[in-house]
């Protein structure tokens, strides 16, 4: 690659041998964020007085964002889209464009509670070829990840089965590569853990003071893509557990869980809910949560059961 000349996202796609429909899905989503980027620029940071299916206050970002995605789509002409489904919508909306192939599983505006103090906020695809339901697991049905991570600056991460890449996005907007095939450092140094300490169950507790034993640092900022890019770019481990009133954890598993899981897999990493592969897992209903340890193999084997 020419460093005066560093690959543009599309390029990226097509010299990849992804479908052609997919990958002019990724490409609509690389384009509609920087749409999502101006919206977070206008945030007023007032909240919509509307309530999601979780029984969260949303942000009226969170209702612009997911609008926007929504008829995005519905008035793409380049691609068909079946199913589109949020994390902030109870019921799939059956888009069935052009007799469409894939369908969209997203996490609008990842973090959203966390806009208001500044810190960096994310955006969470999965394309899933054919519908949303019935419900199958991820590794049947999940073709395509990315997540858009709103830092210091905007980079996108993906994979389409075929590695993890990383692009950030330029001075004039265009995604350019930054690290193509990332992989994940066989042992870290920071780890970040989900969840009120006082509400983990011993097993985990156990874990987590065996990696401070082992001087990991602690770097946790509460939003699911910071917090997962800087273990994919430095090594460690993310985790949120089962928590003594809250078995299934907190984050949900078809919108968060499995297309970051798809994401570290395809870096070489591991992705399990201390039991199970997250992609192995079936979603029972669009809102099922999971816990969700992200590492490489060496390290989350010390939890894993023997
Ligand atoms: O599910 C939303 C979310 O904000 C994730 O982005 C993040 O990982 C998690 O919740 C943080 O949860 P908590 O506030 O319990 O640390």
């Amino acid at each position: 690659m020419d460093s005066n000349n560093p690959m543009r996202f599309r390029t990226h796609l097509s010299t990849n041998n992804i479908e052609k429909d997919l990958r002019r899905i990724l490409d609509f989503f690389a384009q509609t964020s920087k749409y999502i980027s101006k919206e977070i620029k206008k945030s007023n940071r007032k909240t919509a007085g509307t309530v999601n299916m979780y029984g969260e206050e949303q942000l009226a970002l969170d209702v612009i964002v997911d609008n926007l995605i929504e008829k995005k789509l519905a008035h793409e002409k380049s691609f068909g889209i079946k199913d589109f489904v949020s994390e902030e919508r109870d019921q799939i909306i059956h888009l069935n464009t052009q007799g469409g192939r894939y369908s969209i599983a997203a996490d609008p505006l990842d973090g959203s509670s966390l806009v208001d103090v500044n810190l960096s906020i994310g955006t969470i695809i999965g394309v899933h070829d054919g519908p949303i339901e019935p419900f199958r697991p991820g590794s049947k049905t999940l073709v395509a990840a990315m997540y858009f991570l709103y830092g210091p600056n905007t980079t996108l991460v993906y994979t389409a089965g075929n590695g993890t890449h990383e692009f950030v996005q330029d001075e004039v907007g265009n995604f350019v590569l930054c690290q193509e095939n990332i992989r994940l450092n066989e042992k870290g140094k920071i780890y970040s853990p989900g969840g009120n300490r006082n509400k983990w169950l011993p097993r985990h507790r156990q874990f987590i003071n065996e990696l401070e034993e082992n001087k990991y640092k602690l770097r946790y900022s509460g939003g699911l893509v910071p917090d997962v890019n800087q273990i994919l770019e430095k090594g460690g481990i993310f985790t949120y557990p089962e928590l003594i009133d809250a078995p299934q954890g907190k984050l949900r598993l078809l919108f968060e869980a499995q297309p970051t899981a798809f994401i570290i897999e395809s870096a070489g990493g591991v992705a399990t809910n201390g039991r199970e592969r997250i992609l192995d897992l079936t979603p029972k209903r669009l809102d099922e949560r999971t816990p969700l340890y992200l590492s490489t193999k060496k390290e989350v084997e010390k939890y894993l059961p023997k």
